[in-house]
């Protein structure tokens, strides 16, 4: 993943191309020795990046110029063209970023700039007052990217991260995906190496649980008693799986997904299972589906819905991702729920029976918000969070997959489970912290992807009274608007990324004016 190919046919830019050969607003991609190289046009102005999406190696000659930025077409990540800086996540790192020569009517790219990491020793940070110590609490997406955008802010305080988890903070989604189907390479799981925490002053402590908050004290208060003092505090605690409480469900081959941990111990069990069931039908439980389908494991999806993700997509997207699944062997018994679970079999509602040596639960998940809620924060089916991400508790501040903020762009009062939100807003929270004041803006995106069909969704509508369709769901090239009094609240595409872009950016577009 990731790695830049050159293409033999594209242009070499070291050789130069005529100006004439790229209009104005235009991207080409080409290449420098073994590298490619992105090549866009803005007015008189001429920018060169690399041409590979630090994220999962996206093209981004097929994504979208704004302003002067690129969009990645995959995950919308989005990279200045001026330096190569990841703007917005999922990607964390940036792409090369090369000199452009003009001589008379060629462009030549020949040299590469160099790039600043991120690190305490690279000067002081830029806010005027800056807190001494900062306290993260969780190690997932949102509180990685908040450390991590410290350290590239140039922050030099004390920055704790405290994790429940064994593992430094990992890929999440990859769980229920490639790594799960036994397709992802180790080392695509960690979002850094082991070594960046101790190189970045950053105090990473794994299998910690953060007991309490004393907001009075500035300081939270570890389950073994320990106390640790913050100036600014980011509550990250993301979601956890709904348990489910049925007869057998602590059974040692019932197995929930949401850490490494879990994932691995879902592996562990498909090494010899022969028949899975799959207990819900959301986005985690049927990718899951999908993964163990590549592992030629016979899979069962039992949910009470008629359609799977009927709630969050429509029925005509519904109806596909059943279709698709089913395609590819997958048996859904809709309309039933597990009332029980055996050694090797699962009883229906409807009365039937299922076999299964594993049994993967999907049944939702729920915002962890004890702590925020034995802190005494505002809490509304999450942690209320302010237009700057600051809860109700100042200094306090809530990101992720807890956090309900005002949207701008819907208008309501939000919460959302998706990695690229959780990673942005940990990213604002982070620069809040430092004492700026801003507004998180960024319109939500998700995507999901089911064998090789990537669901991609822009926005958000909880309820809509309209739903257009261009193109053709079951072809896979189609594009859904859901609308409410006639506005577009969000979009959900298969294979029309630059469409999804060019929504992203019209729904935005309002709010930034
Ligand atoms: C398998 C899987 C696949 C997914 N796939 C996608 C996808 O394809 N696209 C998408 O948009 N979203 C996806 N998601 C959702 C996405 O991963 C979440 O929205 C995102 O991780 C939320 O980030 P977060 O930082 O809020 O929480 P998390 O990433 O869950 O991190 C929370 C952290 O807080 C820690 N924590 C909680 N309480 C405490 C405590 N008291 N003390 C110490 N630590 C604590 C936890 O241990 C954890 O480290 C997926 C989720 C899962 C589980
Ligand atoms: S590959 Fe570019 S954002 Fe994921």
């Amino acid at each position: 993943m990731g790695t830049a190919q050159s293409n033999p046919v594209s242009p070499d830019f070291a050789q130069g191309i005529s100006i004439d050969d790229l209009s104005d607003g235009r991207m080409l991609e080409g290449h420098v020795g073994e590298e490619s190289v992105l090549l866009v046009r803005r007015g008189n102005d001429f920018f060169a990046i690399g041409a590979t999406c630090s994220h999962y190696g996206g093209p981004l000659a097929e994504g979208l110029v704004v302003e002067d930025t690129v969009r990645c077409p995959w995950h919308h990540a989005c990279f200045s063209l001026r330096t190569g800086e990841a703007l917005h996540a999922p990607a964390l790192s940036p792409v090369a970023c090369w000199r452009v020569e003009r001589h008379d009517d060629s462009i030549f790219v020949r040299h590469k700039k160099e790039l600043s990491e991120p690190s305490r020793a690279s000067g002081a940070a830029p806010a005027a007052v800056s807190p001494a110590r900062i306290v993260i609490v969780g190690g997932g997406a949102a509180g990685f990217a908040a450390a991590e955008k410290l350290r590239r802010e140039r922050y030099q305080g004390s920055v704790v991260m405290l994790s429940g988890e064994e593992a430094p903070p990992v890929d999440r989604p990859n769980l229920s995906k490639d790594y799960l189907a036994g397709k992802a390479l180790e080392d695509w799981i960690p979002l850094r190496p082991d070594s960046f925490y101790s190189e970045n002053g950053i105090d990473l402590r794994l299998d910690t649980n953060v007991a309490s908050i004393n907001a009075r004290a500035r300081e939270v208060v570890l389950g073994d008693g320990t106390r640790v003092a913050y100036d600014r505090l980011l509550l990250a605690t993301g979601a956890e799986p709904v348990r489910l409480s049925i007869p057998g469900a602590n059974l040692p081959h019932v197995r929930m997904l949401r850490s490494l941990a879990d994932c691995r111990a879902i592996i562990e069990r498909s090494r010899t299972a022969r028949r899975a069931v799959v207990l819900g039908a959301s986005f985690i439980g049927l990718e899951a589906a999908a993964a163990l389908r590549a592992r030629d494991i016979d899979v069962r999806v039992v949910a009470p819905e008629k359609r799977p993700m009927e709630r969050v997509l429509g029925s005509q997207m519904g109806d596909f991702v059943r279709a698709l699944h089913e395609e590819h062997g997958v048996v859904f018994h809709l309309g039933e729920t597990a009332t029980g679970i055996e050694d090797k079999r699962v009883t229906l509602s409807g009365g039937g029976t299922l076999d299964a040596d594993l049994v993967v639960v999907g049944i939702g998940v729920r915002p962890r918000i004890a702590l925020a809620e034995s802190a005494g924060l505002a809490l509304d089916r999450g942690v209320i969070a302010d237009a700057c991400l600051e809860t109700s508790a100042p200094g306090i501040f809530a990101a992720g997959d807890i956090a309900r903020w005002p949207d701008p762009h819907s208008g309501d009062n939000i919460r959302v489970e998706h990695w690229v939100v959780a990673q942005r807003q940990g990213q604002t929270a982070a620069l809040n912290m430092l004492g700026r004041r801003e507004k998180f803006i960024a319109v939500p995106f998700f995507w999901s992807q089911h064998y090789d069909v990537p669901i991609n969704y822009v926005g958000h509508a909880e309820k809509w009274d309209e739903l257009t369709i261009d193109g053709d769901v079951m072809a896979r090239d189609c594009l859904l608007r859901y609308k409410r009094n006639r506005r577009v609240l969000a979009v959900a595409s298969i294979y029309r990324d630059v469409e999804s872009l060019k929504a992203e950016v019209a729904i935005e577009r309002p709010a930034t004016t």
